[in-house]
């Protein structure tokens, strides 16, 4: 399977609605296809991922107890938690995976600025907002604090507001593509000053193991997500895969420096089922040095506002009125999407 390439350099993001009517075009291929693709170019630096690798490295190797401290306590702080192994199950098999999320924080630094006033593409690594304050003064004060885990916090909340950045030139091009005004999904999508955004940012470890443990467990089983697109980096170890309309599996594969992004349920329905959202997984790899080794990756979900409803009230096929975001995100964190 091929993975459509998204350069974003060429779209130039400073550089007005003819460039965003050609990413739309993309984007409506990439979906209708495949469900994702790979974005590169995308103006985030090497250096912001590494710096939040490297605080989950940190983090994710602290004893249990610790880590427990700061286990996930619901949606309603801004900060929602640690996620420790074996808490969440998506299939038969045991899924061997643990988690950080963090909700989006409406006071992170860089929040009034728009996607014309920083692509970021051009940015070095030390003029990213938030460089100049200290820890103790940033929001998410819930994440472990310096001393635990130094740097985590300051290279998170540079990375999520990056993220941020590129999510909305991505809502602005799909609102276009799926035949809406630009500040459409943008308006469903506020996250600023609103307690009810459910932009989720999760930093995922995957431990090592060993060949035979594929037949019982699996790192993440197969699910499709539920908000309206993911962005998903992930470290060099593989494993990750969709699934065709064929029903066969695929190689995400990691590539250095690009996003993959993932269509998801918001999209699928608000779209009128023209996209529908990849199913994927990742799985122990085959090749033994791998699956011996962690895996890191970190996971945005793009969610619309918490009282927008899940899907349109004009969709026939789905239960009325729909819920909104807020209790289905509840209803499928507690019982998950298969
Ligand atoms: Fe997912």
């Amino acid at each position: 399977m091929e993975i459509p390439v998204i350069d974003m350099e060429k779209f130039g993001l400073r550089e007005g609605s003819d460039n965003l009517i050609k990413l739309s075009e993309c984007l409506d291929q990439a979906f209708t296809k495949t469900g994702c693709a790979r974005l590169v170019n995308h103006g985030i630096t090497t250096q912001q991922i590494e710096n939040v690798y490297a605080g989950s490295s940190l983090f994710f190797n602290l004893p249990d107890e610790l880590k427990k401290r700061y286990r996930f306590v619901g949606l309603e702080d801004s900060t929602v938690g640690y996620i420790g192994l074996g808490t969440e199950r998506y299939g038969e098999k045991q899924d061997l995976h643990e988690g950080y999320l963090i909700r989006t924080a409406e006071d992170l630094p860089g929040k009034d600025l728009t996607a014309e006033d920083l692509p970021g593409k051009d940015l070095p690594a030390e003029d990213l907002p938030g460089k100049d304050l200290p820890a103790e003064d940033l929001p998410g004060k819930d994440l472990p604090g310096k001393d635990l885990v130094p740097g985590w916090r300051i290279a998170t909340e540079s990375l999520h507001t990056s993220l941020k950045i590129l999510s909305s030139v991505i809502l602005d091009a799909l609102s276009l593509a799926i035949g809406k005004e630009r500040d459409y999904l943008a308006s469903l999508h506020h996250s600023e000053g609103d307690k009810k955004s459910f932009k989720l940012l999760r930093m995922a470890h995957y431990p090592p193991t060993n060949p035979d443990a594929a037949q019982t467990s699996i790192r993440f089983d197969e699910h499709c997500d539920f908000n309206t697109f993911t962005l998903l980096l992930q470290d060099n170890m593989g494993g990750l895969q969709g699934r065709d309309n064929d029903g066969n599996w695929f190689d995400l594969t990691p590539e250095p420096d690009s996003i993959i992004l993932l269509a998801a349920q918001f999209i699928q329905f608000y779209s009128n089922e023209k996209y529908k959202a990849l199913r994927h997984r990742v799985i122990i790899p085959e090749e033994e040095v791998k699956c011996r080794h962690s895996r890191y990756s970190i996971i945005y979900f793009v969610n619309a506002d918490g009282h927008i409803p899940a899907w349109p009230t004009t969709a026939t096929h789905l239960p009325q009125p729909p819920p909104n975001v807020q209790d289905h995100l509840m209803s499928v964190l507690v019982n998950p999407v298969n």
